[in-house]
This record gives structure tokens, C-alpha cells and sequence, in this order.
């Protein structure tokens, strides 16, 4: 059996007298897509942003493929979330200045890529997100489910190993909700992405293939505590 593509054991992280993991673990194949579930303040966002090399842990190591990212240079993880990892978040978090199709080409001329083909393959990703109408509009003038579907556009155009979504449907109707985890989960599938995906809500858990559960910072598969 081959090792998992990302996995965490024995996370600490305190933020003052806050422990937010206490003992977490996690382990992802490539092309699974995992739902990390769990109340408020649980420890989700903490987990996702130490697994995705943005926060680092106290204690305890991540290893993705046989990189540890606690023992890499802030360099070294900077160049992996640009290169390997991709990101959606609840507020799409796009370049307001930008067009959706330039929000979308941005990470792939940050990698280097000219602006023509980096512009044709985003336009190619927003066809496929269904917002290929509003290429050319800034996201002040979109609608929050078309944000949110170039913001998934962004975040699969550079063909990252691993998609890190957290409640990346939070702002959506359950329409809308639905539509773009059925786009995301699709898309991600396509290009054998493993997605690692923060919500609440059992609706955008029914897309994953595998639930965890964390609380007060430890993480468990919920067939153990049912
Ligand atoms: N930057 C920070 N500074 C101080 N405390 C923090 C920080 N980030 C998280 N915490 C605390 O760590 C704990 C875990 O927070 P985290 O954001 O990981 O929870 P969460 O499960 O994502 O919650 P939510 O569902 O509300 O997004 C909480 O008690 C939170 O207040
Ligand atoms: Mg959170």
C-alpha cells in the first residue's frame, strides 16, 4: 500500500491559553475528497491552515508526499501552495480590482504562465464553472454563487495535487450551495485533486467520500463514536 498524499499526526496548536488542536491527526489519498465536520470553534480552520503549510504547528508533523512542511523553509511551503495546493474559502476572497477571468489566470502567471494562455485556460475553467458570461465583470458586479464559482475556477486552474475548501457554500443559498459543490467535487474528480473540505453542514458532507469529526482540537472517523 502507497503512503497517504497529506497527512498530519499528534497536532498541537495553542493560540495563547486557546488550545486549538490538542492531539489531531489526518491522513488523504489522492483524489479522495474528505469532510472535516465539527461545531464552532472546534478546531477546523486550524486544521486545514496547518495541513496547507499556512500555520504551523506546535507539536506534531505534517507530510505531504515525503515533505515535512514544519521542517521546510517558509520558501519551500510558499512555492508547494503555489504550485501543488489550491484554495476556496467562504468569501471568495477574489482581487476586487480584477475581472473574474484575470482573478483566475492570476495564480498561473504567478507560476510563470504568459497572459494569453493563462487568460484561455481560465476562460476555459469559468465555462466549466458555468460563469463564462461574467469573464469580463469585476466581483463587485457578480452575483455571491457566481464569486464562488470563480473562486473555485482559481483554485482548480492551476491543477493543484490538493483543493483546501473551507465552507466554501457557508455564504450560499442551498441551491446555489449545492450547484457549486456539485461543480467542485466534479472538477476535482476530473483532475484526481484530493480535496480537503471544512463544513457544518451534512448536505456539503454527502459530496465527500469519508467524514472526520473534530472537537475541542482531536479529530475522529464519527463510525467511532456512533
Ligand atoms: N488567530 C487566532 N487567534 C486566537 N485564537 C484563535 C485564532 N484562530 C483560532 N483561534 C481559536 O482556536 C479555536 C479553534 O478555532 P478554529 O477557527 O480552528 O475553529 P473552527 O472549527 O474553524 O470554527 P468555525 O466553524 O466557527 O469556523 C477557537 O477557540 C478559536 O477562537
Ligand atoms: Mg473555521
Amino acid at each position: 500500500m502507497s503512503a497517504p498524499l497529506l497527512r498530519a499526526e499528534g497536532l498541537h496548536k495553542a493560540f495563547g491559553s486557546t488550545a486549538a488542536l490538542h492531539d489531531a491527526s489526518f491522513a488523504i489519498d489522492a483524489g479522495e475528497v474528505v469532510a472535516v465536520m465539527g461545531p464552532s470553534g472546534s478546531g477546523k480552520s486550524t486544521l486545514l491552515h496547518c495541513l496547507a503549510g499556512i500555520a504551523v504547528p506546535d507539536q506534531g508533523r505534517v507530510l505531504y508526499g515525503d515533505v515535512d512542511l514544519g521542517a521546510a523553509s517558509d520558501a519551500k511551503r510558499s512555492a508547494l501552495r503555489r504550485t501543488d495546493f489550491g484554495f476556496v474559502f467562504q468569501f471568495g476572497q477574489l482581487v476586487p480590482e480584477l475581472t473574474a477571468v484575470e482573478n483566475v489566470a492570476l495564480p498561473l502567471r504567478l507560476n510563470g504562465v504568459a497572459r494569453r494562455p493563462a487568460e484561455a485556460t481560465a476562460t476555459e475553467w469559468l465555462d466549466r464553472l458555468e460563469v463564462g458570461d461574467v469573464a469580463r465583470k469585476t466581483p463587485g458586479n457578480i452575483s455571491g454563487g457566481q464569486g464562488q464559482r470563480v473562486a473555485v475556477a482559481r483554485a482548480l486552474a492551476t491543477r493543484p495535487r490538493v483543493l483546501f475548501a473551507d465552507e466554501p457554500t457557508g455564504a450560499l443559498d442551498s441551491l446555489n450551495g449545492e450547484r457549486v459543490m456539485e461543480l467542485l467535487t466534479e472538477a476535482a474528480r476530473e483532475t484526481s485533486a484530493a480535496v480537503v473540505l471544512v463544513t457544518h453542514e451534512a448536505r456539503v458532507a454527502a459530496y465527500s467520500d469519508r467524514e472526520v469529526v473534530v472537537r475541542d482540537g482531536r479529530t475522529r472517523s464519527p463510525e467511532l463514536t456512533r
